[in-house]
C-alpha cells in the first residue's frame, strides 16, 4: 500500500514529503479552502513539492458532465501529475468516461459502496475513493467497504486503484493496508501518530544514556 496526504496545507505536504513516504496528494474543496488559497495557487505549489499523482477536484458547484469535463480538461493542463476528482454521479460516470477516453486521469470521490467503485472503475476512473472514516461515522463498517472493493477487483482483474479515504486513525490505515488497497490517503494529524511509539522514545532515551556512560 502507498501513501497519499489528504490535505492542501502545503507545510504539511513538505514535511511527510521530506520523510521519503509520500506518492500523491489528494485534496477536495474543503482542504483547499481551509487551505485559505486559491485552487490555482495551492495546486500549483503542491506539484513543486510532490512528483507523483495529484488530485485536484472540479468544482462542488459544477454538476454537469460537459462542465466537469471542460474543467478537467483545464485541471489536467496545470501539469502532467494531475489527477482530475470528480463525484460519483451519473454525471460524473460521463465526465470519467470521456476525459479517460482522452487520456486523462481521473479520481472518482465521495464512494460508499462497492457497486459505485464498480461503475466509476467500468466508466474508465484511474481511481476510486472509498469514504470509510464517514461510513463509521453513521455506524457502519468503513473498512468492510474497502474490503469488498478489493476483493471485487481482484476476481474481475480490474486495474482501477483503491484509495481509501476518509481515513480517520492508525487502524484505518492498518485495516487498509490489510485488506489490500492500493493506497491510503492519510491526513496529517494520522502521519504523526503512525510514526510515534512511547517504547521507541524510551528505547533512544535510553540507548543516548548508556552511549554518554561508554564515552565517560
Ligand atoms: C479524499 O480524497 C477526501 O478528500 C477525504 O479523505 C475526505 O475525508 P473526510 O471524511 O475526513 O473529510
Amino acid at each position: 500500500m502507498r501513501f497519499f496526504i489528504d490535505t492542501a496545507n502545503v507545510d504539511e505536504i513538505r514535511e511527510v514529503a521530506s520523510w521519503g513516504v509520500l506518492s500523491g496528494v489528494t485534496t477536495n474543496p474543503s482542504l483547499v479552502a481551509k487551505s485559505g488559497k486559491t485552487f490555482e495557487d495551492v495546486i500549483k505549489e503542491i506539484t513543486d513539492i510532490v512528483d507523483g499523482a495529484i488530485s485536484g477536484e472540479v468544482k462542488a458547484t459544477t454538476t454537469k458532465a460537459e462542465d466537469m469535463i471542460a474543467e478537467g480538461r483545464e485541471i489536467a493542463k496545470i501539469h502532467k501529475n494531475m489527477v482530475v476528482k470528480i463525484p460519483m454521479t451519473k454525471e460524473g460516470l460521463k465526465a470519467i468516461a470521456v476525459l479517460g477516453k482522452e487520456g486523462i486521469a481521473t479520481n472518482c470521490t465521495l464512494i460508499f459502496t462497492p457497486l459505485q467503485a464498480l461503475l466509476a472503475a467500468r466508466a474508465g476512473a484511474s481511481y476510486v475513493s472509498p469514504f470509510l472514516g464517514r461510513l463509521d461515522d453513521v455506524g457502519t463498517r468503513g473498512v468492510s467497504l474497502i474490503e469488498d472493493i478489493v476483493e471485487i477487483f481482484e476476481l474481475h482483474g480490474i486495474d482501477t486503484e483503491i484509495i481509501a479515504a476518509s481515513i480517520r486513525n492508525n487502524m484505518h490505515v492498518l485495516e487498509c493496508a490489510k485488506a489490500g488497497a492500493d493506497i491510503a490517503t492519510v491526513p496529517y494529524s494520522v502521519f504523526k501518530s503512525m510514526l510515534d511509539h512511547p517504547l521507541t522514545d524510551i528505547g533512544i532515551r535510553k540507548f543516548v544514556a548508556d552511549y554518554e556512560k561508554s564515552v565517560k
